[in-house]
């Protein structure tokens, strides 16, 4: 496991692990009211979605390895209890802001502290972030007519949270694992 030996890559790991560790739980808070709603596949989205961020969490953390200790970790986090149309609102609100200003900014800094570790961990989140913010979109879209999803099974590769919906190809298009490891979401 590479350790991270400057400090700024490190902040930002950690804020990167305390922001996928609550989009984790948010989603699965989230899935429970889409299902309530009557909007089962919706839910089913939330829920492979926050296992993809569960993966990124899990890269975040572990890159970290060695660097023990007690931090106070601010990290951007959504709030509210809404409908499924708000809900996944929040969910694009938060993937938007992932691609567009946290990982690309997070991802140049560990290449100019040539942090591999972290260079790996951040574009594996950031290229997942964007599928995941298309597919609340497409989500969203839906519920505004009242509709549910037409969702086939979810596969989320649990090395890097790429997300598929349908197939899977024979190997991960972003971190080039083995498909047969997916987790299926059906
Ligand atoms: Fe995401
Ligand atoms: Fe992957």
């Amino acid at each position: 496991m590479a350790a991270v030996n400057n400090a700024m890559t490190a902040d930002f790991l950690r804020s990167a692990y305390g922001g996928e560790s609550m989009a984790h739980m948010r989603y699965l808070i989230w899935a429970e009211l889409a299902e309530k709603e009557g909007f089962p596949n919706i839910g089913r989205l939330f829920k492979a979605i926050a296992y993809a961020e569960l993966a990124h969490a899990d890269n975040h953390f572990k890159v970290l390895g060695e660097q023990k200790g007690d931090f106070t970790v601010p990290a951007g986090a959504i709030f509210g209890v809404g409908d499924t149309v708000t809900n996944l609102q929040g969910g694009i609100d938060g993937e938007l802001h992932e691609i567009e200003q946290m990982y690309p900014v997070y991802l140049e800094t560990a290449k100019f502290q040539n942090e591999s570790g972290a260079e790996r961990a951040f574009h594996y989140a950031l290229e997942a972030e964007k599928i995941h913010a298309k597919l609340f979109q497409d989500a969203q879209d839906l519920a505004k007519q009242g509709k549910d999803m037409n969702l086939d099974t979810v596969y989320v590769c649990p090395v890097c949270g790429y997300t598929e919906v349908g197939g899977p190809e024979d190997n991960c298009p972003i971190c080039k694992a083995k498909s047969s490891i997916f987790k299926a979401f059906e």
